[in-house]
């Protein structure tokens, strides 16, 4: 069985016992209980730290967001979340990486249903990410800039956005799937140092912002790059007939990003 939908019986379950005013004893192996402020039960998936566990049972979710074909196994969003992904395995912790140039997705056309559901009826390859995310303890986008951001990472966040935001308009106290959950957001482009807060703007804040709305927390570098990272280029050079050639100075970018990923694990609680 799924978490959801073990999720989704315990919470059919507390609603009744809440109703007839049943005493509640809960005990799951993933899950535990919460009161909100109006004292309505909801329920919480147990991350491994509150289990005691070790770190070997975190589970990250790194999120290619290149749309770019041409690139290849040469996608820079694709080789930062290897090296993510071999920080992380160092520390002994999972780390599963979306690409998204292998998702198809279908943009949001407001039909309301993911109200009942938290599901899109219209797009199985959101679903698909989408429980990724729901079950991760953290999760680190690695976005291009696109001026502002590549589409289908729009099209994932917008529907996000739209199942959480159909139920928080109905209950201000509404907490999300993905609530609490640790997100590290990681942009780069074809500039060097000078685009860096350009890369801020319109990549970091934009997702930081959609990550505000499905109540993701946002994890800062720093007080200055509080909305993640930005990496640079060291040269781009002229020699194919059609695209850019990066060139980057690894050492140091991935000493930022050695850093970042130890800041985003200490925010899971
Ligand atoms: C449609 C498109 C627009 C882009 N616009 C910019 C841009 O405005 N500024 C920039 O620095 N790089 C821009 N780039 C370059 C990409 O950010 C860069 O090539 C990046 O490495 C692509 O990610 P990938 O290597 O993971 O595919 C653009 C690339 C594409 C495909």
């Amino acid at each position: 069985m799924t978490d959801r939908k073990f999720l989704e019986i315990v919470e059919k379950y507390l609603k009744i016992c809440q109703e007839n005013h049943t005493p509640l004893i809960f005990v799951a192996s993933r899950f535990y209980c919460r009161m909100d402020r109006k004292k309505r039960f909801y329920c919480c998936r147990v991350k491994a730290r509150q289990e005691g566990a070790g770190r070997g049972t975190l589970k990250v979710l790194c999120i290619s967001a290149s749309n770019i074909l041409h690139s290849k196994e040469n996608s820079i969003s694709q080789i930062l979340c290897s090296k993510i992904s071999e920080i992380l395995s160092e520390k002994e912790t999972m780390c599963e990486i979306a690409d998204l140039r292998t998702y198809r997705f279908q943009p949001c056309i407001g039909c309301g249903k993911c109200y009942e559901t938290k599901r899109c009826c219209n797009d199985t390859d959101f679903n698909t990410i989408y429980e990724k995310v729901t079950e991760s303890d953290a999760i680190f986008l690695v976005s291009p800039h696109y001026a502002p951001i590549p589409a289908k990472l729009s099209m994932i966040l917008e529907k996000m956005e739209e199942i959480t935001f159909l139920h928080w308009w109905k209950d201000n106290e509404y907490k999300s799937e993905v609530y609490g959950i640790p997100a590290g957001i990681i942009s780069h482009g074809g500039g060097s140092d000078w685009a860096l807060k350009s890369y801020k703007a319109m990549v970091n804040d934009t997702i930081a912002n959609a990550l505000d709305t499905i109540q993701c927390k946002t994890v800062p570098y720093n007080s200055e790059w509080n909305t993640g990272i930005s990496l640079p280029v060291q040269m781009v050079l002229n020699e194919d007939p059609i695209f850019p050639i990066q060139k980057y100075d690894w050492k140091p970018l991935i000493q930022k990003i050695r850093e970042y990923v130890e800041i985003v694990l200490n925010e899971i609680v």
